[in-house]
């Protein structure tokens, strides 16, 4: 039987964090057993917030390393970058015709960052969804893991692949999230109510590339509360649910399990603990993705051939839906 199809990318917009490896990295690393899998590093999405050139190929192959330092093997998955695959763009206009604006004014992304950038509220950052319905429908994508925030997206995707289907045939196939168990919403530390963004970066936030003393300092300093006790309670005990949420995924439990790791009247040894597991996790992962980042000749050619095999994909995915749209094709 032929594996399922699974999709997901990455921002280069800043270098990722904990919310990033756990939402995304780490799931994908399972994934690549189970899945015929392709994973990208999404620039053309990134520049929907302005994007210094240097900054933006360095963080470029930021990703790219952090998804390999994170156990992506090119000999199981299709590593590749979205502009390097010009279907991504092509597919992406099509189904802006299929989207309505009513639909992309409803996005929360878009509402979070047209308020966070608002010298900048361009078309991009307004129809950043009908390029990721794109970047998910070119694969025949059956399951996309991701992290809660992209639910909403990942909705719209199906609503417009629905849409496209309605009217041409069975010619797109249905995606579905997959999102983890445990930490599929990291938290800002500083402010547990608002996701952790590695373009918001601060104390509340942990980057993936910040020093082992740093991560230790960041956790510590994670903002709790006065109930004083070790247990999962989102809505009154926002902080110390977050920690256990991130302490459960690192440590590859159920949150039930977890809390029994505590003392569940001490805060200080908890923060401690959960600190430890944070820096055993990120240490080796950094170690490696700075052996990676010191060899960009082996990061291109992973990256050429990761494009060479998804173009095949993506470029049939587009003859069917040029074809069902009756667009004159030359052979
Ligand atoms: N806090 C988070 N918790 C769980 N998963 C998260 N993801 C992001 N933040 C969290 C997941 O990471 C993947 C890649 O995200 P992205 O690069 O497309 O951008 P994003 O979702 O907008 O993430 P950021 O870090 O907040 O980036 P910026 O600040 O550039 O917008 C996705 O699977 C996402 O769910």
């Amino acid at each position: 039987m032929s594996k399922k199809i699974a999709f997901s990318g990455v921002q280069p917009s800043g270098q990722p964090s904990l919310g990033n490896y756990l939402g995304a990295f780490k799931q994908f690393v399972g994934f690549q057993e189970t899945h015929q899998t392709y994973y990208c590093v999404v620039d053309h999405h990134a520049i929907t917030v302005r994007q210094d050139p240097k900054a933006l190929t360095e963080q470029t192959y930021a990703i790219a390393a952090w998804y390999l330092a994170s156990g992506l093997d090119p000999a199981k998955c299709t590593l590749f970058i979205q502009s390097h695959v010009s279907a991504h763009a092509e597919l992406g206009w099509i189904l802006s015709t299929f989207t309505q604006m009513g639909e992309l004014e409803r996005m929360t992304q878009f509402k979070d960052k047209a308020s966070r950038h608002k010298h900048n509220v361009n078309g991009g950052l307004f129809t950043y969804p009908t390029l990721m319905a794109a970047d998910i429908l070119l694969y025949g994508t059956h399951e996309v893991p991701v992290g809660h925030d992209q639910l909403q997206h990942i909705e719209l995707t199906r609503t417009i692949a629905e849409r496209f289907n309605g009217v041409y045939g069975d010619v797109l196939t249905m995606p579905k999230a997959v999102i983890p168990k445990a930490a599929a919403r990291v938290k800002d530390l500083q402010n547990p109510t608002k996701k952790m963004s590695k373009s918001d970066p601060g104390l509340g936030t942990i980057l993936l590339l910040d020093d082992l003393q740093t991560i230790e300092k960041k956790v510590k300093k994670a903002v709790t509360d006065t109930v004083g006790k070790v247990q999962y309670d989102e809505e009154n005990q926002p902080g110390v649910a977050n920690l256990l949420g991130i302490y459960a995924a690192l440590t590859n439990q159920s949150i039930e399990a977890a809390v029994q790791d505590f003392d569940p009247d001490q805060y200080g040894p908890f923060k401690q603990k959960v600190a430890d597991a944070v820096v055993a996790s990120v240490e080796p992962i950094q170690a490696r993705y700075h052996e990676l980042m010191g060899d960009k000749a082996e990061l291109n050619s992973i990256l050429k051939a990761g494009a060479d095999n998804a173009r095949t994909h993506a470029n049939a995915t587009l003859t069917r839906v040029y074809d069902a749209m009756g667009y004159v094709q030359l052979v």
